[in-house]
């Protein structure tokens, strides 16, 4: 499965537009797809014909209530293409969340639940950089950044990958950024020389795909139909079709739904997985880290943990029976409680122990 964010701060670029239809292109190749709106606008919802007013469950409750999994939000448009909708009330969740630990990681660990059949999953941005798109960040392997050069210059993508790179560092997750660009004039002079200057300033990551202007984009989201659902439009369907036979035939970028389990437990401390429950510490330059607690009777030597070389993190899965853990590691000698869990208990020497309920 692969899970690629429409993401850029600016409105009005078509985020929108190549979310729709991108994830509408990949249903045309029989891919199943997951179309999800985390723009409070719910402009992705509406293009699809889906009324914020008529779902019963959305982005907000999926982000907001821990009962809800990505199969109580799923919302069939036509075969092999799903929304999970958006609503004017996922404007609260950043203020409602504020706070709460591992608040990005939100919709990565919804989407650690996803149906395994899913292909691609589409996430539809909102235009700035918030919450909401740091949790699209967090859940994504790559993001395509859609620019309409007629309206803003190139170089506003700076900021963008200013950030993504904030974001890579700080989470020590790759992310493959593609450059689309949309809304080109066809066959014009002026279209020709922007075309080239992206390549110069972006030629990296620009991809050959180009989407062009056509007032049939915008009639096609206002009746709510995907491009494909329209008549007499052929060329513009095929212009998402190659856009998504490029996707395809690329590399799948690095976040392999794989290593969810090694996000989730550096956001919210230990976590089952089918071997057991798994340990992480996020310690690159430490010798040797054990951990120890109740399951050890507190042993000095504790439980070795074997160090993951390519992302430096320490890990070991434990077999634990139903109850409640108290635990800590021990970094080079120096006791420590888990970073990543918020739950813990003072002990008898006043110091927090790190607790797990299993
Ligand atoms: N290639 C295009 N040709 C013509 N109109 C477009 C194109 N892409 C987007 N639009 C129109 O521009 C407006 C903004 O696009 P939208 O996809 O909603 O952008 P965003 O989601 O980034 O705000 C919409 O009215 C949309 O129909
Ligand atoms: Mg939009």
């Amino acid at each position: 499965m692969r899970i690629i964010s429409i993401i850029n701060q600016k409105g009005g670029c078509g985020k929108t537009t190549v979310a729709i239809n991108l994830a509408a292109a990949f249903r045309e190749l029989g891919l199943k797809t997951l179309l999800i709106d985390l723009d409070p606008q719910a402009h992705a919802s509406l293009g699809l014909g889906v009324s914020p007013e008529e779902v019963e469950t959305t982005m907000y409750d999926l982000l907001k209530d821990p009962r809800v999994d990505v199969p109580d939000a799923l919302r069939l448009v036509e075969e092999n293409l799903y929304i999970i909708p958006s609503s004017p009330v996922l404007s609260a969740i950043e203020q409602e969340l504020s706070g709460k630990a591992g608040r990005e990681g939100r919709l990565l660990s919804k989407l650690a639940r996803i149906p395994a059949d899913f292909s691609y999953v589409i996430i539809d941005s909102p235009p700035s950089i918030g919450l909401l798109t740091f949790n699209a960040l967090m859940a994504s392997g790559e993001v395509i950044i859609p620019v309409d050069p007629s309206r803003f210059s190139i170089q506003g993508l700076e900021k963008l990958r200013e950030t993504l790179e904030l974001l890579e560092r700080e989470t020590r997750h790759t992310i493959a950024v593609h450059v689309l660009l949309n809304n080109i004039e066809r066959r014009t002079a002026f279209s020709r020389a922007i075309v080239d200057e992206a390549e110069r300033s972006h030629g990296g990551v620009l991809m050959k795909s180009i989407i062009c202007h056509s007032v049939r984009y915008k009639e096609a989201s206002s009746l709510g139909l995907s491009i494909f659902r329209m008549k007499h439009v052929e060329q513009f369907q095929e212009e998402f079709m190659t856009l998504a036979r490029e996707i395809e035939a690329g590399v799948p970028a690095s976040l392999a739904v794989e290593s969810i389990d090694d996000w989730m437990v550096r956001l919210h401390g230990p976590r089952r997985i089918e071997e057991g429950i798994l340990f992480i510490l996020n310690a690159p330059n430490a010798q040797n880290v054990y951990l120890t607690g109740e399951f050890t009777n507190w042993s000095r030597e504790g439980i070795r943990m074997e160090k993951d070389e390519k992302t430096g993190f320490w890990k070991t899965v434990l077999h634990l029976e139903p109850g409640e853990y108290e635990y800590r590691f021990i970094v080079d000698g120096v006791w420590i409680k888990d970073p990543n869990n918020t739950d813990s208990v003072l002990n008898e020497f006043g110091q927090e122990n790190s607790l797990l309920i299993v």
